[in-house]
């Protein structure tokens, strides 16, 4: 008996089968015996347990099933699981009385002979299709004999995307009984640490039930369960059908103090980059509508409702237009229009006045919109820095004007030329919606289904919320050509704000032990270049202890995202190139086991390799440790090249080459003090500094330690300002923030101004050539009961500063002279006192030194001075408090 129910089996997972012509055995209700709960049609499905491990979005999931057949003849029993059309199957077994028959990957022509041969003998089969939205439905039905028991087990893999700022996982849940022991179980690891996570079902509705979901994280790890007992289950307290129907749905995010985090194993690496704190660029949309006469009704109705709440949150410096096509293309303006109070108003009377007619005329449509934002573009009629996107709704093939599909790809990618995405969205079921999908994948874009449904209005709108916020432009990730190899797409048009980019790719040498990557692109004020160092040897020790990742994921990754991005490849290609995608998709899928459109899963039974009846496969493609010793110097020379600094409690320092000597002062004010400490109004530059205390604050001004713990430098003639703090770094373009932390190293460029940031160490200033300053980064150390991290300031090179250049440092860029003579023992043995000439002044100074830590913020380079007393009295134009401002800016 245990080998007839192989003559039953077959397992096809095959796009778009009717599951129609494969009979199930009929169900009946078996014997008079009592059987235990939870047993249906003779079948006992006693265990199912999903088990989800993620590490570093990418998941692996197992769904284990097991059942026993409790019936006194041979009985059906099937296994259904929803997964993701963008994950890939890896492994299916089956299990029956102990004895095992694994998946096998092979190319789908070589399972489609075996595929044909089982369906000619009329086996029974499983097959995967197309169900809902973001699931395919994976089947298996096995004939179990009278007391056997059978185990199945799919596994399958995705990489996680993020969307709108978080990481999604969808799992169907529908048992279709009571089973004893039900369980989700998902277990996450993320190297930046997780910053939030949740797990919803549709389906939890009571109490009773939300008791059985727990769900925790902290630092790297996260993890949800949901283990409801057979009571839970039920529908109703002596009900026998359960209330597990619906989605499951754990969503999560990383933290993102840092822009980009690179994950190396085994000579693998994956680059996943998302900035924060970037301001939007404006952008250029042109709404390309379908009003033909399908549209009619609800859906006309729904993309109404739609466009009237996106127009809501148009953003004021964008610019957009709209254009309707039937069998005709009308525009609402002859061009792009800036999206003003008044315009928004008048294109939310348009919009709902539109009325729908006629055919379906997508080549004049999006031809008309493209060259519109050329246009707009060439004339100078919109923004400089600005980025154009093209969105295309329609429900319906071409059927008027070019209505061959490959002609109007053809037109439309010659008229875009890379210049900016299309992104198509297709509404409902009746249209060629693979025709979109490769449209929009060749114009640097993506399409998206729109389902006819009660929330159509929503998707629609939750599509263009995805697209409303770019925040980098022309992103180019770029490693050393000598170091990687096989890399995945790495030039990406736009970077959305709640999105990520992802690169992987191989080591050349597995053994190096730093790389480099950087990130470029054009923001909304300024190009930035954000600069990855990777030590590998540090990782790798880091990585020993994490015992918790799973496998080498990374290759995996890798693997993954290069067959997805072959197969959209794939989508445009003809001829030999194609051949040649194809070629390497398969390669890769089948030694990586991975079951794509182009392979199949192929069940084996172990002892006979020939009769390999069982196939599974994917439908098509529908849809400081020290405590620093506060020191604070200022130093100056007034020949270039000009160096002056501000570093510890604050201690002055005026270089002076001439003399290879150096003065220096120290300035004992309250906290929140704000001293300017340049000022030029030829050039607009101003650098002002606020005072911090100690932790504690200790009452006696002569003991009390203070710096610098803000620092505000502007340009007044350009509107550009740049706040630093130990915490974070704010430039301000105008009104428009962009916010980066000491833990970026990034680089970024806008008229004549260029920023860097070289993490946690310090950032580099400059204003064109002729002026640069440099603000260090002072780390104390955590546990420092009494210190607070501060900011040294310097002042590299100032040449370009003028003659009226006046401040606290300002002051000592212009030539000036002293003497120092009648050097004789001080109060300190170990520091001479002197007398100095200068300004006019007859001074008492004191020999002494203070630090430079622009190599070094830790224990500087020691610099020897003359120090002049009283807050430095009479070497300084006026009184210390004349530099007294009342606010950073
Ligand atoms: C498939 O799963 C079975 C059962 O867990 C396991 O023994 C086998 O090694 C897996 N195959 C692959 C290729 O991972
Ligand atoms: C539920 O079952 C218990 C035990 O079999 C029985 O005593 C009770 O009356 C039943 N309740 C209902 C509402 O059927
Ligand atoms: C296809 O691959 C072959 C061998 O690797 C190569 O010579 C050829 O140029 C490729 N053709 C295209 C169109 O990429």
């Amino acid at each position: 008996m245990a080998s007839a129910w192989w003559s039953c089996l077959f397992l096809a997972l095959l796009s778009c089968l009717a599951a129609a012509g494969f009979p199930r055995s009929p169900s009946r209700l078996l014997g008079k015996r009592s059987l235990p709960e939870g047993v249906v049609n003779g079948i006992e499905v006693y265990s199912t347990k999903v088990s989800c491990k993620v590490t570093s979005r990418f998941a692996h999931n197992v769904v284990t099933t097991r059942a026993v057949n409790r019936a006194d003849t041979a009985k059906e029993v099937s296994f259904d699981v929803e997964l993701p059309k963008t994950a890939f199957i890896t492994n299916f077994t089956l299990t029956i009385d102990g004895v095992t028959y694994p998946g096998n990957v092979k190319e789908k022509e070589v399972a489609k002979k075996q595929y044909e041969k089982a369906v000619s003998q009329g086996k029974t089969a499983g097959l995967v299709k197309a169900s809902g939205r973001k699931l395919e439905k994976f089947t298996v039905s096995v004939n179990v004999a009278a007391g056997s028991k059978v185990t199945f087990e799919l596994t399958y893999e995705e990489l996680l995307k993020r969307h709108k700022g978080k990481y999604e996982m969808y799992l169907k849940v529908k048992p279709k009984q009571l089973i004893k022991h039900f369980e989700i179980e998902a277990d996450i690891f993320e190297p930046q640490g997780i910053s939030t996570l949740d797990a919803e079902a549709t389906f939890i509705t009571n109490d009773v039930l939300a008791s059985a979901l727990t769900k925790s994280f902290s630092g790297k790890k996260g993890r949800v369960s949901f283990k409801p007992s057979l009571d839970q289950q039920r529908s109703c307290p002596n009900c026998t059908d359960s209330l597990l129907d619906g989605d499951f749905t754990i969503t999560y995010d990383v933290n993102r103090e840092s822009p980009g985090n690179v994950q190396v194993i085994n000579g693998y690496f994956v680059h996943f980059f998302a900035p924060q704190g970037l301001p939007v660029v404006p952008k250029n949309v042109v709404f390309v509508i379908d009003i033909s006469g399908s549209m009619q009704g609800r859906k006309m109705q729904q993309t109404k409702d739609a466009l009237l709440r996106i127009l809501q949150d148009v953003k004021e410096d964008d610019y957009l237009n709209f254009i309707l096509f039937s069998s005709d293309v009308t525009t609402w303006k002859e061009s792009l229009v800036q999206a003003t109070p008044q315009n928004i108003q008048l294109a939310k009377e348009f919009v709902k006045n539109i009325k729908v007619e006629g055919a379906t005329n997508i080549n004049d449509a999006l031809l008309r919109g493209i060259e519109m934002l050329k246009k707009a573009r060439e004339e100078h009629l919109i923004p400089e820095r600005s980025t154009s996107i093209v969105i295309m709704l329609t429900d319906g093939d071409a059927n008027t004007g070019e209505s061959r599909p490959e002609k109007i790809q053809e037109n439309v990618k010659k008229a875009i030329d890379g210049e900016f995405p299309l992104y198509n969205l297709g509404f409902g079921k009746y249209l060629n919606y693979n025709f979109l999908d490769s449209m929009a994948l060749e114009n640097n874009g993506f399409a998206r289904r729109i389902y006819e449904d009660s929330d159509a209005d929503l998707q629609l709108q939750g599509f263009y919320e995805e697209v409303a916020r770019p925040l980098m432009t022309g992103v180019e990730v770029e490693y050393p050509h000598n170091d990687i190899q096989d890399l995945t797409q790495n030039t990406y048009q736009h970077f959305y704000d709640g999105s990520e980019i992802v690169v992987a790719g191989q080591l050349v040498d597995k053994d190096m032990s730093h790389f480099k990557a950087d990130v470029k692109g054009h923001g909304a004020l300024n190009d930035l270049t954000f600069t990855e160092e990777v030590d590998l040897e540090e990782m790798e020790k880091a990585r020993k202890e994490q015992d918790y990742i799973f496998g080498n994921y990374i290759e995996r990754l890798w693997a993954y995202l290069t067959i997805e991005q072959l197969l959209d490849k794939r989508k445009n290609s003809h001829g030999e190139e194609k051949e040649n995608l194809t070629a390497q998709a398969l390669e890769l899928s089948l030694k990586y086991h991975f079951v794509t459109p182009l392979t199949s899963m192929v069940v084996t039974k172990p002892e006979d390799n020939d009769d390999q009846t069982a196939i599974a496969d994917k439908p098509g493609d529908d849809p400081s440790a020290s405590s620093v010793v506060p020191v604070m110097a200022y130093q100056v020379s007034y020949q270039p090249p000009q160096v002056t600094y501000v570093d510890g409690d604050p201690h002055f320092i005026i270089q002076v080459p001439e003399k290879d000597d150096a003065i220096c002062f120290n300035i004992d004010e309250d906290p929140g003090t704000v001293l300017r400490l340049i000022q030029d109004p030829v050039t607009g530059l101003t650098v002002n500094g606020q005072i911090i205390g100690d932790k504690a604050g200790s009452p006696d001004s002569k003991a009390r330690k203070t710096y610098f713990g803000k620092l505000g430098i502007a340009n007044t003639h350009v509107s550009s300002r740049i706040e630093v703090t130990p915490e974070k770094i704010t430039l301000w373009n105008g009104d428009t923030p962009s916010t980066f932390s000491w833990l970026d190293t990034v680089t970024l460029t806008q008229d004549g101004l260029s920023v860097k940031i070289n993490k946690k160490k310090n950032m580099v200033i400059s204003f064109g050539d002729g002026v640069t300053f440099v603000v260090i980064l002072h780390e104390v150390w955590k546990k420092q009961p009494a210190h607070h991290d501060f900011l040294g300031f310097y002042v590299v090179e100032g040449h370009r500063m003028s003659a009226q250049t006046h401040g606290l440092l300002g002051q000592f860029f212009h030539p000036f002279d002293y003497e120092v003579f009648d050097i004789h023992p001080g109060s300190d043995p170990t520091k001479p006192d002197a007398t100095m000439l200068v300004k006019n002044h007859r001074l008492t100074v004191t020999r002494g030194s203070q630090k430079d830590y622009r190599k070094d913020a830790s224990d500087g380079r020691k610099v020897s001075c003359w120090f002049v007393h009283n807050n430095g009295q009479g070497l300084i134009d006026g009184d210390h408090r004349d530099y007294i401002v009342p606010a950073l800016f």
